[in-house]
């Protein structure tokens, strides 16, 4: 694996794949490796010789009251994992890389992106969409590999590429999560033991909504219901949204279908954690 830490030699390192003939995939990370963010180079590399992995801790997608400065980072680490399931060029660049000069230019959502993440995160979408964007032009890849982990940053970026025309493929890959349920996530790490037992909440919720769902329960406010009481059980958790979603938009819907989202996030200590569950697909058997 080639480690590159400036755009000439990025962009050099995907000349020579593009010369061999190679087609070229994309994860972009940052960093705090664990086994989600493995499956997307796996996802990447089943399809093109060439795997770009970036890994950059994005100051634009922080507010100032978010943990930027605790964010995780092990880069050794990282790179050997990346380069061990086959990613080929590993782009390391620093904040002054990516950000050289006065930026005057971003890549705003509209108003539709204020609601969940948006609304508890100002800004943070538009942090997300502008660095992807600077990533794409750098690395043009063929395919980009994201997380249905993060549900909806993974519905922007689709619409980021469909409505700016990015010449790229954006593929969504499945949650992985640990044995007994909980959905990967660097910030995991962060949890104590009576913490990361509590956020056993969050997937126990999903399972008992798609539970419900699988057995013909279909309006929304009692699929709800079915979560927040999971949630309640432990008095760790702090909910701060749960809600049945349509797939495209992320609006909540009345009367739930298949291919309609539970998302939910939720507080557990001082951890912030994600997760969600496609409806009409059984919830992975917990151990
Ligand atoms: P990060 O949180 O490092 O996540 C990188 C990618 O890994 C994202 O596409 C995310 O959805 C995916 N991912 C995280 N946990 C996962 C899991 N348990 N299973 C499957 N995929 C998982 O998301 C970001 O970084 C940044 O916002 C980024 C897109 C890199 C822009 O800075």
């Amino acid at each position: 694996m080639q480690i590159v830490q400036t755009v000439a030699a990025l962009r050099a390192a995907v000349a020579d794949a593009r010369a061999r003939g190679e087609r070229i995939g994309f994860v972009p990370t940052m960093g705090a490796l664990h086994e989600g963010h493995l499956s997307l180079i796996d996802l990447a590399r089943a399809q093109c010789a060439c795997v770009v992995l970036s890994i950059f801790v994005n100051p634009l997608q922080f507010a100032p009251t978010d943990d930027l400065a605790k964010y995780p980072r092990t880069e050794a680490a990282d790179i050997a994992l990346a380069a061990s399931r086959g990613a080929t060029i590993a782009f390391v660049p620093s904040v002054d890389v990516m950000y050289p000069g006065p930026r005057v230019v971003s890549v705003i959502p509209d108003a539709i992106a204020d609601r969940w993440e948006g609304a508890i995160r100002p800004g943070h979408f538009a942090g997300v969409l502008t660095v992807v964007s600077k990533l794409f032009n750098l690395v043009q890849p063929d395919v980009a590999v994201f997380g249905q982990k993060d549900l909806q940053q993974a519905t922007l970026l689709r619409a980021l590429v469909r409505d700016l025309d990015f010449p790229v493929t954006v593929q969504i890959a499945p949650i992985v999560r640990e044995d007994d349920g909980l959905a990967m996530s660097s910030r995991n790490r962060y949890l104590g033991v009576d913490d990361r037992r509590a956020a056993l909440a969050l997937s126990r919720a999903l399972s008992a909504v798609s539970g419900r769902f699988l057995a013909g329960v279909r309006d929304a406010t009692e699929l709800c219901a079915t979560g927040d009481a999971q949630l309640r059980l432990e008095s760790a958790v702090r909910c701060d949204y749960l809600s049945i979603v349509d797939p495209v938009m992320l609006a909540p819907v009345d009367t739930a279908s298949v291919g309609d989202y539970v998302m939910l996030a939720a507080r557990v200590g001082g951890t912030r954690l994600l997760d969600n569950h496609r409806l009409g697909e059984p919830f992975p058997v917990l151990r």
